[in-house]
């Protein structure tokens, strides 16, 4: 009912709308319909109220509430159920208690900060509230467990691309699923799964997009290294708009390889990586080298060519 004012609001276009011709166009009464403007306006929407004329919509919200993410999602599976937070410790942990508990395919968690947000490698994620998208998307993949880490290939082909056609900043992907602009992070994935000996039970997929965090602001442990899509692109960027077209190129980039299989998103995440064709240095639990990152194998691994050889990377830090 929220999402219906809403968009009665939005169509009126600043111009007042009484009490009475919402609850006759919804069906509901005018008491419920004061209900729910009360709700909006705590919500963070400006609406102005007039005792004779009713009421018009000042501004939206940047926030990422459902309402505004439902007015542009195109995806049919992805964020057909949304969770929103204003806080929480960390979209991923609330994913997969959601995901255990058996909630639908495509079920998303987002939140506006998060208080504990996590990184690759048992590190943390810096989370500031309202400037990026801290997002968690429960997927129920048809595949191998063995198949899972390519999830997270897959993933950073979707995000790349719908960064890049909303921002137009010309971002790259870091072997394996770090999203780059001019050698600085804008994008981290960190995909957890749940499975049994031969099927997935769900798999999270979380993404921490520093979308409108000013450069200063980032802590100075990783100042030198991140940056944001607002100072590369030079503007502000819609978070509603990019985390919908995020969605979308999600769902497809997914649609494609429950299709045809890993393949064509394998391609895909070659011609988007700025890591192949790289002198790159590893980092992995026991070894630490360096090599030409020459491709990626089927499985996903990073083929690295050594004087002693070709050697196959599947996890560990990678830096070009
Ligand atoms: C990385 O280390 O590069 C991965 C960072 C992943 C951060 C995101 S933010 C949303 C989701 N919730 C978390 O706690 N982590 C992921």
């Amino acid at each position: 009912m929220r999402t219906a004012i809403l968009e009665l609001l939005k169509q009126n276009s600043g111009q007042y709308i009484s009490g009475e011709e919402i609850s006759q166009a919804l069906h509901v009464s005018r008491t419920a319909v004061w209900k729910h403007i009360q709700a909006l306006k705590l919500a963070g929407y400006e609406i102005e109220a007039h005792t004779r004329l009713g009421y018009a919509l000042r501004q939206s919200t940047d926030r990422l509430l459902p309402e505004e993410i439902k007015v542009h999602l195109t995806s049919v599976v992805l964020g057909q159920e949304i969770h929103y937070f204003s806080e929480i410790g960390s979209t991923n942990n609330e994913a997969k208690k959601l995901a255990t508990n058996g909630c639908p395919e495509g079920t998303i968690v987002v939140a506006e900060a998060q208080i504990t947000g996590r990184g690759r490698l048992a590190r943390g994620w810096f989370s500031p509230p309202g400037k990026g998208i801290w997002l968690s998307v429960v997927l129920r993949p048809p595949f191998s467990p063995m198949d899972a880490a390519k999830c997270t290939l897959m993933a950073a082909v979707g995000v790349n691309r719908a960064i890049n056609s909303v921002t137009g900043t010309g971002c790259g992907i870091k072997w394996p699923n770090d999203i780059l602009w001019q050698g600085r992070k804008v994008v981290g994935i960190l995909t957890e799964m749940s499975a049994e000996m031969d099927a997935i039970n769900y798999v999270v997929i979380g993404m921490g997009i520093n979308v409108n965090i000013d450069q200063q602001d980032f802590p100075s442990e990783i100042a030198a290294t991140a940056t944001s899509l607002a100072v590369a692109a030079g503007r502000r960027i819609s978070r509603v708009k990019l985390l919908t077209a995020i969605l979308a190129e999600l769902e497809s980039t997914y649609n494609t390889v429950k299709a045809s299989g890993f393949a064509p998103v394998l391609a895909d995440w070659r011609q988007q990586s700025i890591t192949l064709g790289q002198q790159v240095d590893v980092r992995g639990v026991e070894r630490h080298f360096t090599g030409l990152a020459v491709d990626i194998d089927a499985d996903g691994a990073l083929l690295i060519k050594t004087p002693n050889g070709i050697e196959r990377v599947l996890a560990g830090d990678v830096s070009i």
